[in-house]
């Protein structure tokens, strides 16, 4: 297990910002594992475990132990007609697993390529993108409870997933600590192209009939289009979520805005654009002090210039206040925000 004693965590989180950890555990193993499970006392007050960084936000420093769990492996587990049940550690890259499974004729897992950040963080928001999300493919979820050092199994019903949401982001936020996941991908391959743009890329790939391999490549040339890349200028993806409205709302609003955007959820369920909303109040490509919003997608807030959390926070609450001021929609953080 790596130690390290006051230790910076800027190359540790995609927006860049400079913050420091008391000390950063790096398990690497199982055996680290089980070592970190017995002798740890876990406090989610001042402790926090860090997958990738891509969906976090600091505000001030880690005083306690900031936990990595970087320990690799992903394997077939059964294989049948029903489907393929694959396993992957924690600390897993997601888009290699994606690139991976792939590569073992298996799909279902395709439209979320490119997703930055580790197989262990997959679940705590149901990542999502292209119309598919995680609750589509998992089978189960295996967590260390930080509480008393034990493994439990979550299965798919137990996990509470909903849009950029699931129990271990909401009522058992700070509990556990995601060791495996197992999805559930298939051999039979039946693309999902209903997300507006899919079927467009793949015409200008010159594809009429697509591969699972092909969907990801459209999917990560859209992707490469459209969002500010990390390792260039540092983010988080979508700042906020997309607001979802019921009916009556949406039917108000779209009498007012003309050209409003809006996808169905559910019988009473409208999502809208937040990217829309916020480049409809004047914010997209501003800045503020050394945060903007990036000129690529609206949605994207990045550490344009030395940004702190705070001034990155300090734009976020003010195109919370101007959505909220012109629209009477309330917007909501997607990534984690460690504050006071
Ligand atoms: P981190 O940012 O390290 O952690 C996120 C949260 O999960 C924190 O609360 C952390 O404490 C917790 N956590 C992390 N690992 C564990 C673990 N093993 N056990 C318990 N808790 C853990 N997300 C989407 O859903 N769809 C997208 O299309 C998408 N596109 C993105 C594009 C860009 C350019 C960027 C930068 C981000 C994007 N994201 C997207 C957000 C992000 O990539 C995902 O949320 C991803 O799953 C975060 O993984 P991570 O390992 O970086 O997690
Ligand atoms: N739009 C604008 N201005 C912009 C960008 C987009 O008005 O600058 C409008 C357009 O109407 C466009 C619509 O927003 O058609 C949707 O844009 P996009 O396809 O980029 O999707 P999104 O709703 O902005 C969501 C996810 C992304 C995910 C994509 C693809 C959320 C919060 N975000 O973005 O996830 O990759 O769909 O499925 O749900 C993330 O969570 O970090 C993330 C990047």
């Amino acid at each position: 297990m790596k130690r390290t004693f006051n230790a910076s965590l800027k190359h540790l989180n995609s927006f860049a910002i400079e913050a420091r950890a008391g000390q950063l555990l790096e398990l690497e193993t199982e055996h680290d594992l089980q070592v970190f499970a017995t002798d740890f006392q876990f406090d989610p007050a001042h402790d926090l475990i860090l997958g990738g960084g891509s969906n976090v936000l600091f505000v001030r420093d880690i005083e306690g132990t900031v936990v990595l769990n970087r320990i690799p492996g992903k394997k077939i587990i059964t294989d049948s007609k029903d489907g393929v049940l694959v396993e992957a550690c924690g600390g897993e890259n997601w888009h290699q697993l994606v690139l991976w499974s792939l590569d073992q004729g298996l799909s279902g897992i395709e439209n979320l390529s490119l997703i930055p950040g580790l197989a262990g963080a997959a679940p705590m928001q149901n990542i999502g993108a292209y119309g598919v999300e995680l609750a589509d493919l998992l089978d189960s979820v295996q967590v260390l409870d930080l509480e008393n050092g034990g493994l439990h199994e979550f299965v798919h019903s137990d996990c509470q997933f909903a849009y950029r949401d699931s129990r271990f982001k909401s009522t058992d936020a700070g509990k556990y600590l995601i060791t495996r996941i197992r999805l559930r991908l298939q051999r039979e391959f039946k693309a999902n192209l209903g997300y507006a743009g899919l079927t467009e890329e793949l015409q200008v790939m010159g594809v009429d009939i697509p591969t699972a391999k092909q969907v990801s490549q459209a999917v990560i040339r859209i992707r490469r289009r459209k969002l500010p890349d990390p390792h260039i200028i540092g983010n988080a993806g979508s700042f906020f979520k997309n607001p979802v409205i019921t009916q009556s709302t949406a039917d108000m609003l779209k009498m007012e805005f003309h050209g409003l955007p809006l996808y169905r959820v559910a019988e009473d369920e409208l999502k809208l654009s937040a990217a829309w909303l916020i480049e409809q109040c004047g914010w997209k490509g501003r800045s503020m002090g050394g945060a903007a919003v990036s000129d690529q997608h609206a949605l994207v807030l990045v550490n344009k210039s030395n940004a702190t959390g705070s001034e990155i926070l300090a734009l976020a609450d003010a195109i919370g206040e101007s959505v909220q001021d012109r629209f009477d929609i309330k917007l909501q953080p997607e990534p984690r925000i460690v504050r006071s």
